[in-house]
């Protein structure tokens, strides 16, 4: 058998994951586990950059991550998962990457700046917000992984990683290997409003909602704004609900929603009804497992002391051939 190939991802800890989040990255990730020697953390210390100044539920949110994680089928069996800030290896090797990284790659990283602009509420003109991308960097060439699932948005920051792997390379001796990066589909999958998916536009379906709190949700969603009288026919292909229906209901009833809603047969709270049952049902494997871990809050310590413990023995190894190689 040949050894699976490694791979790497992280995400920061800032809130209940939703279902835009599931179908990006998560169920992406859960697929990988077939073919890859896998590693996902949580990456608390980045979660500092841009909330250093409420860091209060952090670890309420690492914890509420893992279990997310667990109920959508990453597995602690096939996969090291881990908690950032549980390495402190991730420090280490972030300060000697930071020695050789040129500030100007930094400065001209994209999502520095589009960051800087987007969370203008937040003063982020730290050392520490500037320095993200070596800190990523940290951690994925730690493990050496070869290549790393993100969305595209964190393509330049895996582009600087391949530079800071290459100049580390150069001046020391061949250690790191330059990661790529695996393009995950980004969700198609809108928010309420049908904007973005995302916890700050509170518009998100999260995978711990109950049903109770769904079927509400699915209530708020905005339709074929054209519809505004139950008579009125509508067009499911301008409809939100109806790019639901796609993935959670069966063909037999989309097929039914595409003709009833275009002859005003069928009303919006009955469909909406019907897409929030399937979407429930489809969460229900997700829901049980969630409840499980819940009620057995010292398997997760375990899960999280084991993962931590197989990703230090690799950061161990690392980080003493990198000290080997810089003689410090
Ligand atoms: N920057 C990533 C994000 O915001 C999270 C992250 C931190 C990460 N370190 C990583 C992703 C290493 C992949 C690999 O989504
Ligand atoms: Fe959308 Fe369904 Fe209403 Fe048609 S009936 S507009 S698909 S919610």
């Amino acid at each position: 058998m040949t050894k699976k190939k490694r791979i790497l991802s992280g995400m920061r800890p800032t809130g209940p994951l939703h279902l835009g989040n599931l179908h990006g990255a998560l169920a992406n990730w859960v697929e990988m586990q077939k073919t890859y020697d896998c590693f996902f953390f949580i990456a608390d210390w980045h979660a500092l950059t841009s909330d250093y100044e409420s860091t209060g539920r952090i670890a309420e949110y690492v914890r509420n991550m893992i279990v997310d994680w667990l109920s959508a089928g990453l597995s602690p069996e096939k996969s090291t998962l881990f908690v950032q800030s549980h390495i402190k290896e991730h420090a280490e090797l972030f300060l000697i990457l930071s020695m050789i990284t040129p500030v100007p790659w930094l400065e001209r990283n994209p999502t520095y700046k589009d960051q800087i602009t987007q969370l203008s509420n937040k003063d982020l003109s730290t050392f520490g917000f500037l320095g993200y991308p070596v800190l990523q960097a940290a951690d994925i060439i730690m493990y050496k992984a070869y290549g790393v699932p993100v969305g595209v948005d964190q393509v330049p920051h895996v582009e600087i990683t391949r530079e800071i792997a290459r100049r580390f390379n150069y001046f020391y001796g061949d250690i790191f290997p330059e990661p790529e990066s695996i393009l995950t589909d980004t969700s198609k999958i809108l928010g309420l409003d049908r904007r973005k998916m995302s916890k700050s536009y509170n518009n998100a379906i999260f995978l711990s909602d109950s049903p109770d709190e769904i079927t509400a949700k699915v209530a708020k969603m905005l339709t074929d704004i054209q519809r505004a009288r139950r008579s009125d026919p509508g067009n499911p292909d301008v409809c939100n609900v109806f790019e639901f229906h796609k993935l959670y209901s069966d063909g037999q009833a989309i097929e039914r929603i595409n003709q009833e809603c275009r002859s005003a047969e069928i009303g919006c709270v009955e469909c909406k009804q019907i897409m929030a049952q399937n979407l429930i049902k489809a969460l229900e494997p997700l829901r049980e497992k969630r409840e499980y871990y819940e009620a057995h809050p010292a398997l997760v310590d375990d899960i999280i002391a084991d993962g931590c413990e197989k990703a230090r023995r690799v950061a161990h190894q690392t980080m003493a051939e990198v000290r080997a190689a810089i003689k410090i």
